[in-house]
């Protein structure tokens, strides 16, 4: 007997795409067989449907009908696996536009890049630049422009209280003791999620990156840093970033990804366990659980590598772990793409969704240009070994302002590994990470001599040289010395 599954009337983009005629017979008349619907994309935003039609000859026939989730958004926005997936990412017409000022850099002037909501003033748009509404407005032109394609928007919310607590370039607006904590839920969050929440950008898929350096901070900082001490208590980082997952999970087409530092921060067992333990109370404590969070970004604002091609964690020179270099100093890892997958299955085992997933800021790891080793050292000393191999050119893993001889890294990517869902823009190549002199300003930020490059650094460097770019305006700022160096170093080169 034949039995076939025929698409009626409703949506043409679905159809059967395999099983569309089966045959039974008297040997295997009562093992089921699978019949395949697909739904192609289309140009509209609704989840749409068709009837499908399952018939043979002699018996009554059955009409099903199946309904696709339109990944466009539509009236209730379907909250997908990845955000990425798929998806067109949001062109930053301000940042855009320096990009392409510079010479070259039209090139990479249409990548996706973050917005960092780093004041309150930022949320109606300071300084010149566009607004939050200016920006979903503009992301829901580039949208309409793209095709069927959905489109993924990132926002950086930055502005906890006590922010930065174990630095100065970012110190922010706000103080724990100074009511930081009520002015960060009702100017701040309130404010975004209110605007966020408004229909007319239903159909956009709107990451959040939430608050880098906080949660890592209170894991390795609260005895050396008061202000990360105080960050630890009420009205801190802990209730910071619950009160922006509650308000922000709850918008069905935002997506939450928590900031998790980077391997040479976390990535010692030290520090390893304890964060996914703070992370899983914090993230516990929500109202939705574990399930108010899409997953962790590492490498935001940093410089680690992705890979080093040439060495792992397991090598060994001479019989001497490339542990023991100076260089790794014992940790467990040796670049964010091992430490991001570990990390993922260190969260799960404990209690994290199984669809957890991994974004790394790639924007400014790719240590391209002449310095760039072509292939393992042949040195027999573990140091010399380590330090002609990695594509990591710092001074130190521990040093982090507008570092000398970055490039930028792989362009964004969805689902470039097992467990991430992007490689990400997220630093904006070209805003200065803090400025290398004292700059009076309005906005909270210090003079931080890890951006001096004269300076010969501090416990958390080891007292090495802070590989600084000399000529840095305050973080955020267009450092077009920068970002010409960012763009002659890129790897994989820009053609
Ligand atoms: C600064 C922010 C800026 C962001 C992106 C941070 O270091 O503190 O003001 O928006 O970098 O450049």
């Amino acid at each position: 007997m034949t039995v076939t599954s025929t698409a009626g009337s409703g949506d043409t983009s679905i159809t059967v795409s395999s099983g569309a005629s089966l045959t039974f017979t008297s040997a295997n008349w009562n093992t089921p067989q699978t019949v395949t619907l697909a739904a192609a994309q289309d140009t509209d935003t609704t989840n749409g449907s068709r009837t499908i039609t399952v018939a043979a000859t002699g018996l009554t026939s059955r009409t099903v009908t199946a309904t696709e989730a339109d990944d466009d958004g539509g009236p209730t926005p379907t909250h997908v696996d990845n955000p990425y997936a798929g998806a067109t990412g949001y062109v930053n017409p301000n940042w855009s536009a320096k990009a392409a000022a510079e010479p070259g850099g039209s090139a990479v002037a249409n990548t996706s890049t973050a917005v960092w909501l780093d004041r309150i003033a930022a949320i109606a748009g300071a300084g010149g630049a566009m607004g939050l509404r200016a920006h979903l407005d503009e992301a829901v032109r580039q949208d309409a422009a793209n095709g069927s394609s959905p489109l993924t928007i990132q926002l950086v919310i930055y502005d906890l209280p006590n922010r930065d607590c174990s630095a100065l370039a970012s110190n922010g607006e706000l103080l724990i003791s100074q009511d930081g904590f009520n002015r960060y839920k009702t100017e701040y969050i309130d404010a975004i999620s209110a605007i966020l929440r408004d229909s007319a950008y239903a159909n956009l898929r709107i990451v959040t990156i939430i608050e880098p350096d906080s949660l890592p901070n209170l894991v390795t900082n609260i005895n050396s840093f008061e202000k990360c001490r105080e960050a630890n208590g009420t009205g801190g980082y802990r209730d910071g970033v619950r009160y922006a997952l509650n308000q922000l999970h709850a918008i069905s087409n935002v997506y939450t990804y928590i900031d998790a530092a980077h391997h040479a921060w976390l990535g010692w067992d030290s520090n390893f366990q304890p964060s996914v333990n703070l992370f899983y109370d914090v993230v516990s404590g929500t109202t939705a659980g574990v399930d108010s969070v899409d997953g962790f970004i590492v490498n935001t604002a940093n410089y680690s590598a992705t890979t080093e091609p040439y060495f792992t964690i397991n090598t060994t020179v001479n019989g001497t772990t490339v542990r023991q270099s100076n260089w790794v100093d014992w940790n467990y890892y040796v670049d964010e793409l091992t430490f991001a997958q570990a990390l993922r299955s260190a969260l799960i085992s404990k209690g994290f969704r199984s669809g957890l997933g991994m974004l790394i800021d790639t924007s400014r790891n790719g240590w391209g240009g002449s310095a760039r080793p072509s292939g393992p050292s042949t040195s027999n000393d573990v140091n010399q070994f380590v330090d002609g191999s990695r594509v990591d050119r710092r001074i130190h893993a521990g040093n982090w302002c507008n570092q000398s001889g970055a490039g930028l890294g792989a362009r964004p990517t969805a689902n470039p590994a097992t467990g991430l869902d992007a490689y990400v823009w997220i630093k904006p190549p070209g805003e200065s990470d803090g400025a290398s002199t004292d700059i009076p300003n309005d906005e909270g930020k210090k003079f931080d001599r890890m951006c001096d490059p004269t300076y010969t650094g501090n416990d958390l460097n080891k007292h090495n040289m802070s590989g600084a770019l000399a000529g840095a305006p305050l973080s955020g700022q267009w450092f077009s010395a920068q970002f010409r160096q960012l763009l002659a170093n890129a790897y994989p080169p820009v053609s």
